[in-house]
C-alpha cells in the first residue's frame, strides 16, 4: 500500500510531539525534584532522609494524597511551622508542567 507523504509527515510529527511532552515531565523531575525526592520517587536522598520524605512508590502514600494537594504543594511549596521545606515552583514551572508532574509522581506507584 502507498501512503501520501503528507500523511507520513503528519504521523512522524505527532509521534515526536508525544515523545517531547513525555520527556518534559521527566526532565522537570530530574532538574527540580530528584535532589530531594530521588529519581525513583522514594525520597531516599541525603536531603530526602533528613526531611523525612514520603515514598511515592508506596500505594498507601499515594492513596492519601489528592491531585489537588499535590498540585498545591508543587505550586505554592510546603512549609512546616512557617519554615519552608519545599519551595514554590510557580515561578519556574507552568501550570501545565505542574499538572504533568502530578501525573509523573502518580506513576511511581508500584
Ligand atoms: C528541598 C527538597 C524538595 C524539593 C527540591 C522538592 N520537594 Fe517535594 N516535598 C518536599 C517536602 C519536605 C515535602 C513534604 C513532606 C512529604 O510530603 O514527604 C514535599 C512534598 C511534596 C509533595 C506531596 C504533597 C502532599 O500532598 O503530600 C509532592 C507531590 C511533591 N513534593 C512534589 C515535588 C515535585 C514535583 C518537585 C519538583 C518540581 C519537588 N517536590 C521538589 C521537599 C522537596
Amino acid at each position: 500500500m502507498k501512503y501520501p507523504t503528507t500523511l507520513l509527515l503528519a504521523l512522524a510529527f505527532a509521534a515526536s510531539a508525544a515523545i517531547a511532552s513525555a520527556a518534559t515531565a521527566s526532565d522537570n523531575w530530574d532538574n527540580n525534584c530528584t535532589k530531594c525526592h530521588g529519581a525513583d520517587g522514594k525520597g531516599l536522598t541525603k536531603i530526602g532522609k533528613k526531611l523525612n520524605l514520603k515514598d511515592y512508590t508506596d500505594a498507601a502514600v499515594q492513596a492519601k494524597m489528592t491531585d489537588e494537594e499535590m498540585t498545591k504543594a508543587i505550586t505554592d511549596g510546603v512549609s512546616d511551622n512557617g519554615k519552608e521545606k519545599m519551595k514554590s515552583f510557580k515561578d519556574d514551572l507552568s501550570a501545565a508542567e505542574i499538572k504533568d508532574l502530578v501525573a509523573y509522581v502518580r506513576k511511581f506507584k508500584a
